[in-house]
């Protein structure tokens, strides 16, 4: 693999959550994997106050709970003891325009140091409320010029709160540093399985030429969790699935799930595709937002014989409160591959399992030759690609039950990355940091793309906000979330598919 030039990592935030669960761990997996260039250094910058030492302790305990080559390394102790060498950690109120000095100074004299030749990715693992005040104070201090080494950006989700607040931030940013200087992270982007949906689509000829409304019945597209929002209730409050999943997530896997090939694989190439999708989802009217989009709140439940809260339970959570922690909606794409195609997707949290998938339906042959003779009602052949768990993909078809008559069964024909000998599928943030320090953001958000999904989601969140009439629906935490969701569906034949945890099997019978 191409190592990236010498640099440093500044990670701000370095004391929370993300940093020592999925940051450095996966910076440890591209280390072990030695795709870290010669000359690297992580400098950790938080509020708290930690000595070098401190830090490496805690990002070390990060890295043996979290990173996924931690066992497979042979002389793990070891391994550590050199990477944690590469940690420091400097406290800075980052508020405080006049500090950023000091910061300024530790930075070089670091880059001195390790001879990184002024190379930088900052990463924003803050609260949103920093992602305009870091950047802005990096830039007076000239932290953003590209005179002297790379000057980079990662910018973690939430993107903005809605379509006003996007386009703010990345009017904000784009003062100071360049559209190729911002790295917009949505993780689902880095995920091995959602980019092997280009690969399936683009490579292979039996599916390409399918792609679209004359043999597409219509796509569906589920991101369930199991958890709840645990103790996350503070900041879901303000969220809910609508902004924490689905203007981000789920619109990007439809976008991928929809878009033109692109020229070449490059990122400008893909990232154009992805927009000219996002702009042409037909938008929901306001007064339209209750026929296509249904919401849900989970409610205090019993699963397996365990007793669970309810969302309006949770800590930080008003007992009140409106907060969806499912969505389903349908949308129309209007343009010429799609016209006509529905696309249903949804998520929620305290659903039975945890799964990510697209199923593409395909329509039935155009002559129902066997009509009669199956005991299926819903005989369309479908694709599903299974972002998560069991990764893989799964192709159902009909097949002759064996025996007298002509009749038809169900039957599936499947492909498991468990099956594969390099088994060891990198962590989203393992992918996305390595690109982003090779100076690759085919994997991140465009500007432009972020702010045409919070456009498509602006008048639902506008309803909801407006509208007390639009009803949240309960559902019993540990089911598949508001049955009226199956109303999206207008045929009745149609209706959603119930994943299990393995690929191959749906329905009533699944793996607990
Ligand atoms: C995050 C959301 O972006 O994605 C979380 O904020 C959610 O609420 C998570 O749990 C799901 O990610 P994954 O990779 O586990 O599907």
């Amino acid at each position: 693999m191409r190592k990236p030039e010498n640099h440093i990592l500044v990670i701000f935030g370095a004391s929370g959550d993300l940093t020592h669960r999925k940051l450095i761990p996966a910076i440890f997996d591209l280390y072990i994997k030695d795709t870290l260039p010669e000359k690297f250094a992580i400098l950790g910058v938080g509020r708290t106050s930690f000595t070098d030492e401190e830090f490496r302790k805690r990002m070390g305990e990060g890295i043996e709970t979290f990173a996924s080559m931690v066992k497979a390394s042979s002389n793990k102790a070891e391994k550590l003891k050199s990477f944690v060498k590469k940690l420091y950690y400097t406290s800075l109120n980052t508020k405080n325009a006049e500090d950023y000095n000091g910061f300024k100074s530790t930075l070089l004299n670091l880059d001195k140091e390790t001879g990184t030749g002024e190379n930088f990715i900052f990463y924003l693992a803050t609260p949103p409320s920093m992602y305009t005040v870091i950047p802005e104070n990096l830039a007076k201090q000239g932290l953003n010029s590209e005179n002297t080494g790379f000057k980079r950006l990662i910018v973690e989700k939430p993107f903005g709160y809605d379509l006003e607040s996007a386009q703010k931030l990345n009017n904000h940013l784009l003062k100071d540093y360049k559209e190729d200087q911002i790295y917009r992270i949505d993780h689902y982007l880095g995920k091995e399985t959602v980019q092997n949906l280009l690969v399936t689509r683009f490579s292979n000829g039996i599916f390409e030429p399918l792609w679209n409304r004359n043999y597409v019945s219509h796509v569906e597209i589920t991101s369930a969790e199991s958890i709840g929002v645990g103790s996350r209730g503070g900041y879901y409050e303000g969220s809910g699935a609508l902004r924490d999943m689905l203007q981000n997530h789920l619109l990007l896997l439809a976008s991928l799930v929809s878009m033109e090939p692109p020229a070449i694989i490059d990122s400008n190439s893909i990232r154009n595709e992805i927009v000219k999708v996002l702009q042409s989802i037909r938008p929901i009217k306001e007064d339209e937002v209750d026929k296509h989009v249904i919401r849900g709140q989970y409610m205090p439940s019993t699963i397996k014989g365990v007793k669970v809260k309810g969302y309006r339970e949770e800590t930080g959570v008003n007992p009140e409160s409106r907060t969806e922690t499912y969505v389903a909606m349908k949308f129309f794409i209007d343009n010429m591959r799609w016209a006509g195609v529905p696309f249903f997707i949804r998520t929620g949290k305290m659903l039975p399992t945890r799964v990510t998938e697209v199923v593409i339906h395909f329509k039935q042959t155009p002559h129902h030759l066997f009509a009669g003779n199956t005991a299926i009602t819903n005989n369309q052949n479908q694709l599903v690609i299974r972002i998560q768990p069991d990764e893989g993909l799964l192709l159902k078809f009909g097949m002759k039950v064996p025996g007298s008559g002509f009749n038809v069964q169900n039957v599936n024909m499947d492909f498991h990355y468990a099956d594969l000998s390099e088994k060891e599928l990198p962590s989203a943030y393992e992918r996305l940091l390595h690109d982003c320090m090779l100076g690759d953001s085919t994997l991140y958000s465009r500007g432009d793309a972020v702010e045409a999904a919070w456009k498509f989601i602006k008048p639902i969140q506008d309803a909801w906000e407006k509208d007390r009439n639009i009803s949240v629906h309960g559902y019993p935490a540990g089911t598949w979330g508001p049955d009226i969701a199956d109303n999206l569906f207008e045929d009745p034949h149609l209706s959603w598919r119930y994943p299990c945890k393995n690929l191959a099997n749906d329905g009533n019978y699944c793996e607990l």
